[in-house]
């Protein structure tokens, strides 16, 4: 159920909460329980822009923590957040498939592989300026 409202809306509103705790018969934190355990569930609506900092073995190995902590401090937030515009939410995430480009970095659906955090400022730089 928590996936077909992730569907639905993007991620689980508090309202979604609140209606299957109620038609469930259990208690809102055991459904919070189960959102906040699995980095699947996002809790924020997603932004215009989704960004997913690969953190598999080959892109952990390779700097993707440089990255995501690049990415953070250029859009001060945290992963699992959105920025207070809507325009970038940010993910971590394990493999993407894209090994042999690590580290790797998703923009909405382009993997860009051997990211550097000058390339990778570039980029968002580059999305920034679009309207
Ligand atoms: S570990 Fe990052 S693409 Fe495989």
């Amino acid at each position: 159920m928590l996936q077909e409202i992730q569907e639905q809306f993007g991620y689980i509103p508090s309202e979604a909460v609140d209606w299957l705790a109620e038609k469930l018969k259990i208690s809102k934190q055991e459904i919070y329980g189960v959102t906040t355990f699995y980095n699947h569930f996002r809790q924020n609506p997603p932004g215009k822009h989704e960004i997913k900092v690969c953190l598999g073995t080959a892109c952990h190995v390779g700097g993707g923590e440089k990255l995501l902590d690049t990415i953070e401090e250029k859009l001060s937030i945290d992963s699992g957040e959105t920025t207070p515009d809507g325009k970038f939410s940010l993910e971590r995430v394990a493999c993407v498939g894209a090994c042999a480009l690590a580290p790797a970095v998703v923009l909405d659906e382009d993997v860009h592989g051997r990211m550097t955090q000058r390339l990778l400022k570039r980029l968002l730089d580059k999305v920034q300026k679009e309207k």
